[in-house]
């Protein structure tokens, strides 16, 4: 029997058996590539996603367990945040994502997914977080390459740039 998943704003009917880990299912039938497999083992976070605006790890997560929840990836962020902030049009990129361009905040990039998702779910929650509750957030994302310093930069100013988009979203924009 298929599940049906909301991926992104759009709805799915997938064929896998329902144990499938999430993030199978995410690469292989709706070809997504944001996610990435890194340990399999919950333990890395480079296959992190939003589930209803929660961090998740889609390598153990069967995707017979999140029928009915609204599944967010990386590719999802601009529309995802854009639906929170009431943005019209829909931004290019979220502000994260433009902050890891504009702070040259990643080399191999292999970690950006967990990291950017994890950073996304804080900046949600909590719009101008302390050096230490960043800190906490990212606890439990690896990056072999080291851009821990870089990526702080980039969660400041993407807290600094949203705040500007929630003063200025009736207008559309303000990045
Ligand atoms: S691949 Fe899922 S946490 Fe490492
Ligand atoms: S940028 Fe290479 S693992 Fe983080």
């Amino acid at each position: 029997m298929a599940t049906r998943l909301t991926v992104n704003q759009r709805v799915w009917d997938v064929e896998a058996a329902p144990d499938t880990p999430l993030l199978y299912v995410l690469i292989n039938e709706l070809e997504l590539h944001g996610p990435r497999f890194g340990c399999g083992l919950a333990q890395c976070g480079s296959c992190s996603v939003l589930m209803d605006g929660v961090e998740i790890r889609s390598c153990v997560t069967p995707v017979g367990k999140v029928g009915g929840k609204s599944i967010t990836t990386f590719e999802g962020l601009p529309a995802w945040y854009a639906e929170q902030r009431k943005l019209t049009p829909v931004p290019e990129l979220h502000p994260l994502q433009q902050a890891v361009i504009d702070e040259q905040a990643t080399q191999c990039g292999y970690c950006l997914n967990g990291l950017v998702i994890k950073a996304a779910e804080l900046l949600s929650k909590t719009p101008e977080p302390s050096e230490e509750q960043i800190r906490k957030a990212m606890n439990g994302h690896l990056c072999r390459c080291g851009t821990y310093p870089r990526f702080m930069k980039a969660i400041e100013r993407a807290a600094h740039n949203m705040t500007l988009d929630g003063g200025n979203a009736q207008q559309g924009g303000g990045r």
